[in-house]
C-alpha cells in the first residue's frame, strides 16, 4: 500500500507505520542525549492514553529514561487489508520494540479505559506482571465514554456555556483565516462533557487498583489538564471542557485523600498548548498554536510533549522535597507559555488577522510539520512513493 497522509477537518485519516517507528526513535535519541540521574524516577508505571500525545511522551521519559517497566492503555484501530491502523497503534508497537532491545518491560491493552473489563485486564496484568505500581498516569482524550453502571452513552462536546461564541479561526490547510461561530452548549451537554472528560473515571481506576492491593507505597498519580490564556477561555477554560477539568482538578484532592493510607499522592499537571490529535480538532487551538509556536521558538522556549514531561517528572513530581504547585494545588508547567511577555506577543498577532486573508506570521509550518510528523508524515527521511505494509 502507499500511504499518502489524508486530513479531513484537522484530523489524520490514516498513518505512516514508518513514520510512526521514526517518531518514535526521533524522541528516544532525544532522551537518550540526556544527562543526568534519574534513578528516583518510577519504576512500574501505567499510562492510560499510552499511545500518543502526552502520554506517549510520558511512557518515553519512564521507560528511557527511568528504565519502568509500562503498561499503555489506550483506544486504537488496528491496520487492515484497506485501512492503516491509527498512529496510536503504530507508535505504540514500535515503542515496544524499541523498549525490547534495551531490555525494558513494555505492554498495551487496547480496548476502552472507561469499561469494567479493561480496568479488570489491566488489574490481572499488573497483578500477574508487575506486582504493583508506581504511577499511574491519566491522559485519555475521548470524544464519548460509556457509563459502565447504567450503560449510558455521554458525548464531550467543545462549546461555549450560556452564550454563543464568535472568533478567529485558521485553516492549516490553506494558512487562511475565518471566523467560526459556535453556539452555547444545549441543556445537558455540560454534564455529559465533565461525564466523559471529568475525573470520574480516574477515581474508578484508582478504586479498582487500590482495593485490589496494586498501588504500591507512595504511589503517584496525575491526570494532565489546560488553562491556557483570556483569549481562549469561551471555548477553553470557560467552556465545557473547561468545566470537566475543573471536576478532573477537584478529583485530585478526592484521589489524594482515598491515597493516604499508602502515602500516596494525586495531582493534576497544567500542560502547555500542543500539538496533538485531540487539540488540533478544538476551534480556535490551531491559530492560538501556531501563533503562540512562532513566539516561543523565536525566544527559544519552546518545548514539545516529550521535553515537558521531562521537566514534569525531573522539576516537580520527583524532585527531591515537595512536589511544587500552584495555589489550588495545581502542579504548573505552563509557565513559560503562559510568560505575560509571550502572551503579550500572542494577542499583539492574533490582533493583526483579518478574515479571508493569510495569517500573519505564525508558524504555520511548524504546527503543519508536527502535525503530519504524529502521524508518521513529513519525514524527508522516508520516501512517501514506496509501497509499505500496512500490518508492518
Ligand atoms: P491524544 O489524542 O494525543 O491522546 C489521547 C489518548 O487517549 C490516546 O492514547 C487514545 O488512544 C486515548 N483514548 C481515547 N479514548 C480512549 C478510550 N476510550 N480508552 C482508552 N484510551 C482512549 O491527546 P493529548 O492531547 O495527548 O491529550 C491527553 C491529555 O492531555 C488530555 O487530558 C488533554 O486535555 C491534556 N492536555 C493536552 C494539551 C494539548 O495541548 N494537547 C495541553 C494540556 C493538557
Amino acid at each position: 500500500m502507499i500511504i499518502k497522509q489524508r486530513i479531513l477537518r484537522n484530523v489524520s485519516l490514516n498513518a505512516h507505520p514508518k513514520g510512526c517507528a521514526l517518531y518514535v526513535k526521533k524522541q528516544i535519541e532525544w532522551l537518550e542525549g540526556l544527562s543526568g540521574v534519574f534513578s528516583n524516577f518510577p519504576k512500574r508505571v501505567v499510562v492510560l492514553g499510552g499511545s500518543s500525545g502526552y502520554g506517549l511522551a510520558t511512557r518515553l521519559v519512564s521507560s528511557i529514561l527511568g528504565g519502568a517497566s509500562t503498561i499503555n492503555v489506550s483506544f486504537e484501530r488496528e491496520p487492515s487489508e484497506k485501512r492503516t491502523a491509527s498512529a496510536g497503534w503504530y507508535s505504540s508497537h514500535a515503542f515496544e520494540e524499541e523498549a525490547a532491545k534495551r531490555g525494558l518491560y513494555a505492554k498495551s491493552i487496547f480496548g476502552d479505559a472507561f469499561s469494567d473489563e479493561v480496568k479488570e485486564a489491566t488489574a490481572e496484568l499488573i497483578a500477574n506482571e508487575l506486582g504493583q505500581i508506581d504511577l499511574l498516569v491519566y491522559s485519555l482524550a475521548s470524544p464519548l465514554r460509556i457509563d459502565p453502571i447504567t450503560g449510558e452513552t455521554y458525548r464531550s462536546v467543545l462549546k461555549p456555556i450560556g452564550v454563543d461564541y464568535k472568533a478567529l479561526s485558521l485553516d492549516p490547510s490553506t494558512g487562511v483565516i475565518g471566523e467560526v461561530v459556535i453556539e452555547r452548549a444545549l441543556a445537558g451537554e455540560e454534564e455529559a462533557t465533565v461525564k466523559v472528560m471529568g475525573g470520574e473515571d480516574w477515581e474508578l481506576w484508582i478504586d479498582t487498583l487500590l482495593a485490589k492491593g496494586l498501588l504500591a507505597p507512595s504511589f503517584k498519580s496525575v491526570a494532565y489538564s489546560y488553562i491556557g490564556p483570556a483569549l481562549t477561555y469561551p471555548i477553553y477554560r470557560e467552556g465545557t471542557i473547561g468545566r470537566a477539568k475543573e471536576h478532573l482538578e477537584a478529583s485530585s484532592h478526592t484521589i489524594s485523600e482515598k491515597l493516604k493510607p499508602i502515602g500516596g499522592e494525586a495531582y493534576v499537571s497544567i500542560n502547555k498548548a500542543l500539538v496533538t490529535r485531540a487539540s488540533a480538532v478544538i476551534p480556535v487551538v490551531p491559530l492560538y498554536i501556531a501563533l503562540l509556536y512562532q513566539v516561543m521558538k523565536e525566544r527559544g522556549v519552546h518545548e514539545g510533549t516529550t521535553e515537558q514531561i521531562f521537566r514534569l517528572f525531573l522539576e516537580r513530581l520527583y524532585t527531591s522535597g515537595e512536589v511544587p504547585t500552584d495555589s489550588k494545588g495545581r502542579i504548573r508547567v505552563d509557565e513559560r507559555e503562559m510568560d505575560k511577555e509571550i502572551q503579550q506577543e500572542v494577542e499583539h498577532l492574533w490582533g493583526l488577522q483579518r478574515v479571508g486573508e493569510s495569517l500573519i506570521g505564525g508558524d504555520l509550518v511548524g504546527f503543519n510539520l508536527e502535525f503530519a510528523q504524529i502521524n508518521g508524515f513529513g519525514f524527508d527521511e522516508i520516501n512517501y512513493e514506496e509501497e509499505v505494509d500496512p500490518f508492518s
